[in-house]
């Protein structure tokens, strides 16, 4: 059934030794031409957002609830009721999400592609998804399975009796498996910390998962229910569990809330022994027989009584389908005694309880018992004083619980404006970077053109009113949607502190001049803000360099962003947004390791740019002046400031010659041929546009004689989308 040994899968389309193969350091420039309309079969007139609101809202939560008790044979729930497996299906497919680089999470239906679909933590999951087909195909492409997988965990919340925060939809499928998403370096599943490539490597000591990586083995969602690699010793176990949950946004309070309120509902699955179950291919291997599952096994029936999941059989309340505060009760109440689940797994079982847990299908009772992890949250001093707050105040856990769940299964959404259907909150929560609503007249036309003057008249160069607007729109990411120019944060801490926005404060003075002065001349309500304000002096400064390149164009402009203040803006959450590296900005923070033109991709992908839009970017940022700290790097032009072809053109003029500058080759200067003089200095993220065969290809396209207003125009509307990016309000 493997066909990877298949002697003969070498002689067709894409077989045979590939490129990676060969190169496999290579420019992975196909990260940013993922997700192509080919592979999309909605199309490009396809509008998510229009769909869900023909969406029967309430026709499909009850269809939901209905599903939720309706066992089948051919994977019989549990108490009868499927509730514990829809919100382990949500929690993991939210919880895949890390801060560090907002990739990951619940936003886009991975959880239905390899290699989500086929994790070790991800067992069984497969069916919960197959169980929800008939509704998937009864609504359509009224919700999406990204939206149905998180709904689903929501109403299976509800038919617990807990009273969910709200629900929002809008999560929009892809159709393909994310390339971009970095889930460690290890080559088998669930490698401990003691392979040669794990992700402890470089800080054993400390036991620090290398970033921006949010779990602790390779096909976790986070942590070893075990206990650290398998130790069952549930205060290790809080070091990793606070390690992965702060990766994922969330603070101890949310995290024991969390953890509690999700092992409130259900049970584990180990009920066999380990030794005899032969649990098959995971379901991206599995024989097309299966038909899209994965881990047949062979123990009994292999499912209901038998089914077999994580290897562990705890059973943590009385009632698993029915919300309560046993979790704490029986944490707090019972002591605990290291045992084994039937498959051999370390788990705890309470001694001193009577058989008070009931069997899932009607066998004898048990007792209680919890995972390494759960035990964490009575052992380690700081989850404890929480747990027992919890445990003394019920309302206070179901409400933190509520509001975390929420927070786990929207925080990679971006702002509300994309926030879809009847159940969203009212309350504004600040992890979700809120941006005060406009509630005034915005310019039009002609004040456009007013200010558009001004801007060009305040002696501000087109190179500083380019950083700025560059700087203020880049901080967007497509993973979290987070970021981006809507807000002018730039304006605040903590990004008017970074690094790479040094010197925007100096432009972004005078632009609040002419703001303020606009503002308090403009009367009948109108305004515009400071967003506004940046990235349409942005917008002058290229309209006037596209002219002086003799190719006059309009950049197009639509106000309507606002301003955040201070108190909106969590400092260390948005500081997740800090790259150490925009090459579009020819700028790399010292010392890291990953050569800058693999930075500038990483970048690209985030800011979704396909690599036409990276190299028409890159090339007229250079001759715009706009790199960091007025470096000259990749600066080949003698008309700075002028959007000409002419990094391009130098770039591929053979009279110059390329020598490294320093020992690591971060640098490289370029001679005259003939003389030996001194032309250019540009870094790796330059000099790749020539190196690179495909750059190069798509570089000899803006180098050649008459491209000069194709690239005035690929520039301008690369330009445009960055500092639209974050226009969700924009159709
Ligand atoms: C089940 C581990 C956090 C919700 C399980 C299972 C394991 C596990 C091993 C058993 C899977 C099976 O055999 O069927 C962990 C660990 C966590 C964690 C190590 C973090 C330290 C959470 C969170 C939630 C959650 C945050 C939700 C908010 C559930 C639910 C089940 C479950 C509802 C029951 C599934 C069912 O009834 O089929 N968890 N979990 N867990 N987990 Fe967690």
């Amino acid at each position: 059934a493997d066909a990877s040994q298949c002697p003969f899968l070498s002689e067709v389309a894409g077989g045979g030794t590939q490129n990676e193969d060969w190169w496999p350091n290579r420019l992975k420039l196909e990260l940013l031409n993922q997700h192509s309309e080919k592979s999309n079969p909605l199309g490009k007139d396809f509008s998510y957002a229009e769909a869900f609101k023909k969406l029967d809202y309430a026709a499909l939560k009850k269809d939901l609830l209905d599903v939720m008790t309706d066992s089948q044979d051919w994977w019989p729930a549990d108490f009868g009721s499927y509730a514990g497996l829809f919100i382990r299906m949500a929690w993991h497919s939210a919880g895949t999400y890390r801060v560090q680089d907002g990739r990951g999470g619940g936003g886009r239906g991975q959880q239905r592609f390899a290699p989500l679909n086929s994790w070790p933590d991800n067992v069984s999951l497969d069916k919960a998804r197959r169980l929800l087909w008939p509704i998937k195909q009864k609504y359509g492409q009224k919700i999406s399975w990204a939206d149905l997988m998180i709904l689903a965990g929501n109403v299976a919340l509800e038919s617990t009796g807990f009273r969910t925060f709200g629900f929002a939809g809008g999560r929009e499928d892809v159709w393909e498996p994310d390339q971009d998403v970095y889930w460690g370096n290890e080559t088998e599943w669930l490698a401990t910390s003691d392979t040669p490539n794990s992700r402890y490597q470089h800080n054993k000591e400390k036991r620090e998962i290398e970033n921006p990586l949010a779990a602790v083995q390779m096909g976790l969602i986070y942590v070893n229910p075990e206990g650290p690699d398998g130790n069952p010793d549930p205060v290790a176990a809080a070091h990793d569990i606070r390690e992965t949950f702060e990766r994922m946004a969330m603070n101890d309070e949310e995290t024991v809330a969390l953890i509690a309120g999700g092992h409130t509902i259900g049970k584990t699955h180990g009920n066999g022994d380990g030794e005899k179950v032969m649990m098959d291919a995971d379901p991206e291997a599995a024989d097309f027989a299966l038909q899209g599952f994965g881990w047949e096994n062979k123990n009994g029936s292999g499912k209901g009584s038998d089914a077999f999941t994580s290897g562990l059989e705890v059973i943590w309340t009385s009632t698993p389908v029915q919300w309560s505060n046993d979790f704490f009760k029986f944490l707090f109440e019972f002591e605990w005694e290291l045992t084994k689940s039937p498959a051999g797994a370390h788990q705890w079982v309470a001694s001193n309880a009577e058989a008070i847990i009931p069997d899932p299908f009607g066998g004898p009772n048990r007792k209680p018992t919890m995972l390494t992890t759960d035990l964490s949250l009575r052992f380690d001093p700081a989850y404890e004083k929480i747990s027992r707050k919890f445990y003394n105040d019920p309302q206070a856990f179901a409400d933190a619980y509520a509001r975390a769940w929420f927070k786990l299964t929207h925080r990679d959404m971006g702002p509300v404006s994309r926030y879809l259907g009847p159940e969203v909150p009212k309350e504004e929560l600040i992890w979700q970077d809120p941006i005060p609503a406009v509630d005034y007249t915005l310019v039009d036309a002609s004040d456009i053109k007013a200010l558009k003057a001004k801007v060009l008249d305040s002696g501000l160069s087109v190179s500083d009113l380019v950083y700025t607007a560059w700087s203020s729109a880049a901080t967007f990411r497509g993973g979290d949607k987070r970021g981006g120019a809507n807000g002018a944060r730039i304006n605040l801490e903590p990004m008017k502190s970074w690094e790479v926005n040094k010197g925007t404060d100096k432009t972004i003075a005078v632009l609040e001049g002419i703001k303020d002065e606009f503002n308090s001349n403009a009367g009948g309500g109108k305004k515009i803000s400071l967003a506004d304000m940046i990235v349409l002096a942005g917008s002058a400064a290229v309209e006037k360099a596209a002219s002086d390149a003799g190719v006059p164009t309009e950049v197009p402009f639509t106000p309507g962003r606002n301003d955040a203040t201070q108190e909106q803006t969590e400092i260390d959450s948005v500081d997740y947004l800090n790259t150490p590296y925009d090459g579009f900005r020819n700028y790399v923070v010292e010392g890291i390791k990953v050569p800058a033109e693999h930075l500038l991709v990483d970048k690209a992908q985030l800011l979704t740019l396909t690599t036409p839009e990276m190299t028409a970017l890159v090339g007229g940022l250079r001759v715009l002046g706009a790199n960091f700290d007025g470096s000259r790097h990749g600066v080949l032009t003698d008309k700075i400031g002028v959007l000409s072809n002419d990094f391009f053109v130098n770039l591929l003029d053979m009279s110059t010659e390329w020598k490294a500058a320093n020992e690591d080759k971060s640098l490289y200067e370029g001679v005259d041929r003939k003389t030996g003089d001194f032309k250019w200095s540009g870094t790796r993220v330059d000099l790749v546009f020539g190196s690179n065969s495909i750059l190069r290809a798509l570089a000899e396209v803006y180098a050649e004689a008459g491209s000069e207003a194709k690239f005035v125009k690929d520039f301008v509307a690369a330009w445009t989308k960055v500092m639209n990016l974050d226009r969700f309000d924009l159709a």
